[in-house]
């Protein structure tokens, strides 16, 4: 197999404004009168996440982490490596860990459970795409933008090979021939 390209358009523009812009509503009214720290997840989450907080009127301030899982294809539920670690303190803050898609679900459990040891007023999950498969790590998440069938994706912040982040719409890939 070749390269992949963007194949079908799976979810336009239009309609991740919208729903980006529930989401914003939702996240509004739960957290009133409360400091929000917005925690996105490298890389993917970066172009949600400033979609996202620019629809929130609430104090919020804007950190990320990096997280890297090993044992992905094995499924094994291995530690993941921080390779860049939020620079503000997470000890007693109301965070809401942003993430671009949910696969095995394995990186966010894993990061769940050590923001956790961090000492987190509160802690909640975000994320815009979660793939509908089995066997996938449970993990809560409060707030999901779409739920998509088990196929490879990118645009609007998601990548193939590190391409494609770009696209402002959110395609299906497919392989080419060289
Ligand atoms: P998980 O640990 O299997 O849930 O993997 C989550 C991470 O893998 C996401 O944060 C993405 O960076 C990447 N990923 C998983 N599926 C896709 C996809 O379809 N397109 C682009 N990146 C993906
Ligand atoms: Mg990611």
């Amino acid at each position: 197999m070749g390269t992949l390209r963007p194949h079908r358009r799976l979810i336009g523009r239009r309609r991740i404004r919208q729903r980006v812009r529930e989401l914003a509503q939702q996240i509004e009214g739960d957290y009133q009168g409360r400091h929000l720290l917005l925690l996105g997840i490298l890389k993917g989450s970066f172009v949600f996440l400033a979609d996202l907080m620019r629809h929130l009127r609430l104090p919020v301030e804007v950190d990320f982490v990096g997280a890297a899982s090993y044992g992905h294809r094995a499924r094994s539920a291995g530690a993941i490596t921080l390779y860049h670690r939020p620079r503000l303190p997470i000890k007693g803050r109301h965070v809401l860990l942003v993430e671009d898609i949910v696969d095995t679900g394995i990186t966010l459990a894993q990061l769940v459970k050590h923001l956790q040891e961090m000492g987190p007023a509160s802690l909640r999950v975000c994320a815009l795409l979660r793939k509908k498969k089995e066997g996938q790590a449970q993990v809560e998440v409060h707030y999901l933008g779409f739920e998509i069938p088990d196929e490879f994706v990118v645009g609007y912040g998601l990548d193939c090979q590190e391409q494609f982040r770009h696209l402002p719409d959110i395609w299906t890939v497919r392989g080419v021939e060289p």
